[in-house]
C-alpha cells in the first residue's frame, strides 16, 4: 500500500519510513527537506505541513491509503493533516504522555480514564492533545494516537540516553542521584516503536495507547550499570543527594536526562501499557538498545542539533566539576 510518513528523515519517521520499506509498502515522507533525506527507496516529497496548500500539492498523484504522522507539533499542522489526510484507512499518530493534563506526575491509568489538556495555548501537551482531537475527528474508527513515553535507540538527536553513554564512557568520577537509583522507569526502542506504528496504520486499529515500554522494565541505576557495562568505561558513581542536586540548580530531566526528584519520579514512571500489550507493541531488551545507541553514536562525527529547538541535556562541566571537588 501507499504509505505516507509525515515527518521520515530523523530519528523515529526514518525508522517508520524503513519498517514500511522492509513490510513491502510504496513509501513517501513528507518534509520540508531541511533535516536530511529519506531512506533508500522512500520517495521524498517536500512542503511544509505548516502551510494549508503544502499536502494538497505534494499528494496531488499520490493519494495515500496509510499515513504515520511523527512530526506534528503545531495546531496548523494538525488542521493541515485533518483536511488533507481524511479519507486514508489507517493514520497513526505520534504523540506523547504529555498530552495528559495530569502528567507529570501522572501516575497514567488506562488511556480512556485519564484527562487530556484542554487548554488552547501552545504548549507542548496541549497541542498534541488537540491535534489528537482535530485529526481523530476527520478519521473515525481508523485513528490510533500512540502517547509515546520516552523513546531511545540509534539516531536519536535529543540524545538524553547518549549524553549518558558518552559522560560514562569517559569514566573516572561521575556525578549520578543518591536517590531513586532502584526507581522503575520504562522506554520504547524506536525501532520497537517505529514498526509496531506501521501495523497499526496497516491494521486501522483506533484509539489512544500509552506507547512505552512495561513499567519496570528497568531501573533507573540498573540503566547506568547497563551503560558502563557497554562502553566498558571505568566510572565511579558519586552519588548526590537530590537536595544538593536541586540547590546547584541541577536541573532534572535536563542536566541528568531521564532523573526525577524521588516524590515525582514515583508516580511518573508509573504509566499503565496494558493496551500496549495486548495490541502487541514490542519492548526488545533495554541492553540492546544501550548497545546499539553506542554503536551508533561512535561512528557519528557531530551530533545535529536536537529537534524543534530542545535544549541539549547533560550536566553542564563546571557544575559537575562544583559538585565533585566537595566529595
Ligand atoms: N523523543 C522522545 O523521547 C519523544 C517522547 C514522546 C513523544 N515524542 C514525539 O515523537 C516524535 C518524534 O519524531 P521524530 O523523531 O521523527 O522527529 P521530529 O524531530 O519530531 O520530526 C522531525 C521530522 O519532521 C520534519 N518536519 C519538521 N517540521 C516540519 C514541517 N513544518 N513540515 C514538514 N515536515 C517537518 C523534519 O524534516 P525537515 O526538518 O526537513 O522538515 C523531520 O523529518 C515527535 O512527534 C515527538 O513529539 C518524542
Amino acid at each position: 500500500m501507499r504509505l505516507l510518513v509525515l515527518g521520515g528523515t530523523s530519528f523515529l519517521g526514518r525508522h517508520v519510513a524503513t519498517a514500511a520499506l522492509d513490510r513491502g509498502h510504496d513509501v513517501a515522507t513528507f518534509t520540508r527537506g531541511v533535516s536530511g533525506s529519506p531512506p533508500a527507496g522512500a520517495r521524498a516529497l517536500h512542503g511544509d505541513r505548516d502551510d494549508p496548500a503544502a499536502l494538497p500539492a505534494a499528494l496531488d498523484g499520490w493519494p495515500p491509503d496509510l499515513v504515520v504522522d511523527t512530526s506534528c507539533q503545531t495546531r496548523a499542522a494538525a488542521r493541515n493533516a485533518a483536511a488533507a489526510l481524511g479519507g486514508v484507512r489507517g493514520y497513526a499518530f505520534v504523540s506523547s504522555l504529555n498530552a495528559y493534563a495530569t502528567w507529570p506526575p501522572g501516575p497514567i491509568g488506562p488511556e480512556d480514564d485519564e484527562p487530556t489538556w484542554l487548554t488552547d495555548d501552545d504548549e507542548y501537551g496541549p497541542v498534541k492533545a488537540s491535534a489528537e482531537r482535530e485529526i481523530g475527528a476527520a478519521l473515525p474508527g481508523r485513528f490510533l494516537t500512540a502517547r509515546a513515553g520516552l523513546i531511545a535507540g540509534p539516531d536519536d538527536r535529543v540524545d538524553r540516553l547518549g549524553w549518558w553513554l558518552r559522560r560514562i564512557a569517559r569514566g573516572g568520577r561521575v556525578v549520578v542521584p543518591a536517590e531513586g537509583w532502584d526507581q522503575p522507569i520504562a522506554l520504547v526502542d524506536v525501532r520497537d516503536l517505529a514498526g509496531w506504528l506501521v501495523e497499526m496504520a496497516e491494521q486501522g486499529v483506533p484509539g489512544a495507547v500509552n506507547a512505552t515500554g512495561p513499567t519496570g522494565m528497568a531501573t533507573y541505576g540498573g540503566l547506568l550499570e547497563l551503560c558502563r557495562e557497554v562502553t566498558g568505561g571505568d566510572a565511579e558513581w558519586v552519588p548526590v543527594p537530590e537536595a544538593d542536586l536541586l540547590a546547584a540548580d541541577v536541573e532534572p530531566w535536563l542536566h541528568l536526562p531521564l532523573w526525577l526528584p524521588a516524590e515525582t519520579a514515583r508516580t511518573a514512571w508509573d504509566v499503565d501499557t496494558t493496551r500496549a500489550r495486548e495490541l502487541g507493541l514490542p519492548s526488545r531488551p533495554l541492553a540492546q538498545t544501550v548497545t546499539d545507541t553506542w554503536a551508533w553514536l561512535r561512528g557519528v562525527e557531530e551530533l545535529p542539533p536536537p529537534p524543534h529547538g530542545l535544549p541539549r541535556p547533560g550536566l553542564p562541566p563546571e557544575r559537575e566539576a562544583a559538585l565533585l571537588a566537595s566529595r
